[in-house]
């Protein structure tokens, strides 16, 4: 590091036997102390590690007093001599630890109060202690290591991208609704009362109109904020990899993330990304997987069984068959290991999943056992009908299910009956809780595009409404599909990036033709004024010569969690929020000044069981 020759003159952690002999000037954190009375010693830590301090018989009083009576975290500033630990006492562990600095003088900068918890690598501190002394965790050497990865990440990205003509454009902050799907958070004007900014959910509107700017190949890392639901890997703000270039199709984007991916995973993994990444439309993915972002490590699949189901004595496959519903299955290898508890997970997570639950059996050679097998059982007097394997006992209809499940003694079959939404989430469900009770999801990352998604996505109320956002261009030939008034079915070309069963990032070919456009918009039923009122401005600007444009987002704490083996996104982020949506550290979200409400011609309406809470 460059000495700041005030201040220090080299960190604690770059001290190494080749500076032996050098007076240095250190600053930093006590780590630990021991005092033995006649040697004294201090760990000294910075962000580049530690050194161990020593003040023994060859130092002067001045050192052995300034070692004296500190405490953990004190800042120091510390003048000294580098020398060679005694033969013995080196350290292995420590790149510092073949030396020490014997201390001529101590400046003690700052004290530290007793602290909330200790700062060490391996502490059990509740997660919600941690974020309220955020500046605390982030002396640990996690959160150290990670916005250091973080860091070298987003270089590589900037790299990538920078080395491929894109211009870095910031958009506003403040801005108009975006149309990414979720509530948002506003902002209310002063100057003009009763009018709100809104928080960008996405740049999307921002970069098309870069577009036709004639900006040609944009991008950002843009913070996003969404008011959604929280989840695991959902934060109310979070930083997005935007993209977006002209005059290019599906083929270009998938080039250019492919590329920059790769940077990346070069930089922090030093691995090398083996391209083109795997593609799978996501009427296949659906079908194989029940996601539209499987996880490919995990090599169970789903069976449709809506014919073998039908042949069995099962009034409840029936049913479910006849008033539309999906009866589909898994096999689960090996899984007639599984114990009780562990198979009742597997339908509790059907049942989670929302479904009314899953019927399961295990199947070895003498037959099926557990509640579905007496529906695959041959009933009594009839001839056992043979499966490929042996498996005995069956009925003709519980062979047939089996050969389709290609279900071997020793595995664990279980199906999950119900109308196609909900069976689709319990299906997605049971795969990943049976692969991971059977240690199935292993193997190296993977990364694949999903295709071809619907243009339109069917919400609980049965309305149309995209599935992407509404400037995601439909593929071509369902366009006259589209303009007869159809809705299912129609495909649109957006696609998605997934890793390891996480959506790293989405994005579309976008709509630039007007016609095209009002046919989506009338399409989901927005009203031609209400669009205008929306989209007035992208419209406009569509009017005066659009290029054809496509781009895509990547959700960079999503992709760093799962880089850098974090256990979640908030792992990465430097402040993050809790799952409701708190910061513990601020306190934030919390009330403000009845003046500043006052300017702003706001007037709170709080229902008082919320001000008695
Ligand atoms: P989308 O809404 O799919 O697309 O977002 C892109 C990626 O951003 C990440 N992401 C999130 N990460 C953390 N917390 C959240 N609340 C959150 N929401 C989304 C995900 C997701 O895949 N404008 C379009 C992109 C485009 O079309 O170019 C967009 O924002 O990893």
């Amino acid at each position: 590091m460059s000495a700041a020759a005030f201040w220090r003159s080299h960190a604690c952690g770059e001290l190494r036997a080749t500076d032996e002999g050098t007076e240095v000037v250190l600053a930093g954190w006590v780590a630990n102390r021991r005092d033995h009375g006649v040697v004294r010693f201090v760990d000294l830590r910075d962000r580049y590690g530690i050194i161990q301090l020593i003040a023994d018989e060859d130092a002067p009083e001045a050192g052995m007093e300034g070692l004296t009576g500190l405490h953990p975290e004190d800042v120091l500033q510390v003048k000294g001599i580098v020398r060679m630990r005694v033969a013995g006492q080196r350290n292995s562990d420590r790149p510092t630890g073949e030396v020490e600095v014997l201390v001529h003088s101590v400046e003690k900068l700052s004290s530290a109060a007793r602290l909330p918890f200790e700062i060490a690598d391996h502490i059990d501190v509740p997660e919600e202690m941690l974020m309220r002394y955020r500046y605390l965790d982030m002396r640990r050497t996690p959160l150290q290591e990670r916005m250091a990865l973080r860091t070298k990440a987003n270089h590589a990205f900037r790299t990538a991208l920078i080395g491929e003509g894109f211009l870095e454009i910031e958009t506003p902050m403040m801005t108009k609704s975006t149309p990414e799907g979720a509530r948002d958070y506003l902002v209310p004007s002063r100057s003009r009362q009763g009018s709100w900014y809104a928080l960008p959910q996405s740049p999307q509107l921002f970069k098309q109109l870069c577009m036709v700017g004639g900006m040609d190949k944009y991008f950002q890392i843009a913070r996003c904020m969404r008011d959604e639901d929280l989840r695991a890997d959902r934060q109310p703000e979070f930083t997005q990899l935007d993209m977006e270039m002209s005059f290019v199709d599906e083929e270009d984007i998938y080039g250019l993330v492919e590329r920059a991916m790769a940077a990346v995973y070069q930089e922090v993994k030093g691995e090398e990304l083996a391209l083109p990444l795997e593609r799978m439309p996501y009427e296949e993915s659906i079908r194989r997987y029940a996601s539209d972002k499987p996880d490919l490590r995990n090599p169970i699949e789903i069976v449709n069984l809506a014919q073998e189901g039908g042949q069995l004595s099962f009034a409840l496959f029936d049913k479910v068959l006849q008033s539309g519903g999906w009866v589909r299955g898994i096999r689960v290898p090996g899984g007639a290991a599984l114990s009780r508890k562990q198979i009742d997970s597997i339908e509790a997570a059907a049942k989670d999943a929302g479904a009314g639950g899953a019927a399961w059996c295990k199947v070895s050679e003498e037959g099926p056992t557990g509640p579905l097998s007496r529906f695959l059982q041959v009933a009594e007097g009839e001839t056992p009908v043979d499966c490929p394997v042996k498996i005995g006992g069956l009925s003709e209809g519980g062979a047939a299910l089996l050969k389709s499940l290609e279900a071997m003694p020793g595995d664990l079959v279980v199906t999950i009956a119900d109308a196609p939404r909900r069976a689709l989430v319990a299906l997605d469900a049971i795969r990943r809780q049976a692969g991971d009770l059977m240690d199935l999801v292993q193997g190296p990352d993977r990364l694949l595009w999903i295709t071809e998604f619907p243009l339109f996505e069917v919400n609980d109320d049965g309305a149309f409404h995209p599935a992407h956002h509404p400037f995601t261009c439909p593929v071509l030939e369902d366009i006259p599909a589209l303009e007869a008034g159809g809705k299912e079915g129609i495909r649109s070309r957006a696609y998605d990036l997934v890793l390891n069963g996480v959506e790293l990032g989405s994005g579309s070919v976008r709509i630039h033709e007007r016609k095209l456009q009002e046919t989506i918009f009338k399409a989901i039923g927005f009203a031609p004024e209400v669009a205008q009122e929306r989209f007035a401005f992208l419209l406009e600007a569509f009017r005066y010569g659009a290029p054809p444009h496509a781009g895509f987002a990547i959700g960079l704490d999503r992709l760093y969690a799962l880089l850098f083996n974090a256990k979640t996104i908030r792992d990465v982020i430097a402040f993050p929020k809790t799952a409701t949506g708190s910061c513990p550290l601020t306190g934030a979200p919390s009330a403000v000044d009845e003046t500043q409400l006052r300017e702003l011609g706001i007037e709170q309406q709080i229902p008082a069981t919320i001000n008695e809470a």
